[in-house]
C-alpha cells in the first residue's frame, strides 16, 4: 500500500554509519593527542580542502556563517558599505554582511537559475558598493565569468556563498576557486558534513588568509597581541578529523545526488503543472537540494498530498530574504524583488541525498504524476 512506505526528505545516518569506524579512528588520534583546537587534523584538511577547490588556501572556522563574516572582513567590507547579493538564500548570507556594519543590496534571481542575476547587478553598484555575494544556490554554481568580470571592471571583492556547492565546477574550476573568497558551511546535511558546526573559507590570496587565521584566533598576532578586533571562530580537531574522512566520499556522493537529479529530470519530463530544474552539465551542479517549482496547485496542498502518500519534502526558502522582519529597515515591500518572490512562494524541494534509491525516485515521480493529475 502507498501510505506505508516513507521517503525521507534527507538521510545523514546511512553515510555517516558507513564511515563510522574510519571516522572514530580519525577522531581517537585527535583525542590521544589532545588536540582538541585546530591541530593537525584541522590543518590536514585545510590542505586537503584547498586542493580539493582548487584554491591555494583554506582557513577552518566554526560555521559557515562565521565563513562569510571573516571573509567580508578580509575583503575589507564593513561599516556603511554595501554589499550586493540575493534575496534568495539562507538568512546567513544577509546576517554576515549586517554583521560587518554593511548593509545588503539585493538584485533579484534568474528565473531559470533561481540565483543573482548578473544582468541586474551593474544597475545596484553606486559609490559605497563594495562587494558582489552571490549564492551557488541548491548546489549549482552562479555565473561567476560574469560576475568576476562587473567585479574586476567595477573594483569590488566578490565572495562566493558556497555553503551547498561543494564540488561544483564552472568552466572547469571548482566553487571557492572564482571569487577572491569562498565560504563554505559544514552543516551536518550539507554535501560535506561535519558531526557537529563547522566551515571554511577558500582563498587564492596568502594575506588574506593569514589575516582571516587571525581573525579566527582573537586577532592574535603572537600570542597575548591582538591587533583588532578578534573572534573565537576556530574549527576543532573532532571536526576537522571527521571532515578529512568524508572529503575522500564527496565526489562518489555528488555522483550519486546526480543521477538520483538525472532520474528526477528523465521520468518527470513533460508532466505538466512542475517546473524541473536544468541541468547546466559539466559537474556545475551538485545538487545539494532538488527542488522544483509547483505551477499551479498550492504548495501546501501539493506537499500534504506528498506526505499522504508517504513522500516528505522541503521548502527553500519560504520567505525572500528582503521581506524577513530583521530586515524591515531595508523598506523592502512585496514585489520588490518579484522573481525571487514568485519562485519562493511556490518551491519544493524533493527527496535528495546520495543513496537514495532508484525505486524511491520512481516512486516520488509516480506520486507527483498522480497528485498534480488529481490537482
Ligand atoms: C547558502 C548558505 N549560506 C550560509 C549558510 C550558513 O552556514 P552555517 O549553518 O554553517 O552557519 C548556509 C547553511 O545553512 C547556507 O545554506
Amino acid at each position: 500500500m502507498a501510505e506505508e512506505r516513507r521517503i525521507p526528505f534527507a538521510n545523514i545516518s546511512e553515510e555517516n554509519e558507513s564511515l563510522r569506524s574510519e571516522i572514530e579512528a580519525a577522531m581517537k588520534a585527535v583525542i590521544d593527542g589532545s588536540k582538541f583546537i585546530l591541530g593537525p587534523a584541522v590543518e590536514e584538511f585545510e590542505k586537503d580542502f584547498a586542493n580539493y577547490c582548487d584554491a591555494k588556501h583554506a582557513v577552518a572556522v566554526n560555521s559557515g556563517t562565521t565563513a562569510l563574516q571573516l571573509a567580508l572582513i578580509a575583503c575589507g567590507v564593513g561599516e556603511g558599505d554595501e554589499v550586493i547579493t540575493t534575496p534568495h538564500s539562507w538568512i546567513s548570507t544577509s546576517w554576515a554582511i549586517r554583521y560587518v556594519g554593511a548593509k545588503p543590496v539585493f538584485v533579484d534571481v534568474n528565473a531559470d537559475t533561481c540565483i543573482l542575476s548578473p544582468d541586474l547587478v551593474e544597475a545596484a553598484i553606486t559609490p559605497k558598493t563594495k562587494a558582489i555575494l552571490p549564492v551557488h544556490l541548491y548546489g549549482r554554481a552562479a555565473d561567476m565569468p560574469q560576475l568576476r568580470a562587473i567585479a574586476d571592471k567595477h573594483k569590488l571583492a566578490l565572495i562566493e556563498d558556497a555553503a551547498q556547492a561543494h564540488g561544483a565546477r564552472r568552466d572547469g574550476r571548482r566553487v571557492g576557486s572564482h571569487g577572491d573568497c569562498g565560504c563554505f558551511s559544514f552543516y551536518p546535511a550539507k554535501n560535506l558534513g561535519a558531526w557537529g558546526e563547522g566551515g571554511a573559507i577558500t582563498t587564492n590570496d596568502a594575506a588574506k588568509a593569514d589575516h582571516m587565521r587571525r581573525l579566527r584566533d582573537h586577532a592574535q598576532d603572537g600570542r597575548h597581541h591582538h591587533t583588532e578586533l578578534g573572534f573565537n571562530a576556530r574549527m576543532d580537531g573532532l571536526q576537522g578529523a571527521t571532515l578529512g574522512v568524508k572529503l575522500k566520499h564527496l565526489d562518489q556522493n555528488n555522483a550519486g545526488r546526480a543521477s538520483a537529479a538525472a532520474q528526477y529530470a528523465n521520468e518527470l519530463a513533460g508532466v505538466a503543472g512542475i517546473k524541473l530544474p536544468s541541468d547546466p552539465g559539466d559537474a556545475g551542479h551538485v545538487w545539494h537540494l532538488y527542488s522544483v517549482v509547483i505551477e499551479d496547485l498550492d504548495r501546501e496542498e501539493f506537499r500534504n498530498a506528498m506526505k499522504k502518500r508517504g513522500v516528505d519534502t522541503g521548502v527553500h526558502y519560504p520567505t525572500p530574504i528582503h521581506l524577513q522582519p530583521a530586515f524591515a529597515d531595508l523598506g523592502h515591500e512585496r514585489g520588490s524583488f518579484p522573481v525571487a518572490e514568485d519562485i519562493m512562494a511556490r518551491c519544493v524541494s524533493l527527496p535528495m541525498f546520495p543513496g537514495l534509491p532508484e525505486s524511491d525516485v520512481n516512486y516520488v515521480c509516480e506520486m507527483i504524476r498522480d497528485v498534480l493529475k488529481a490537482g
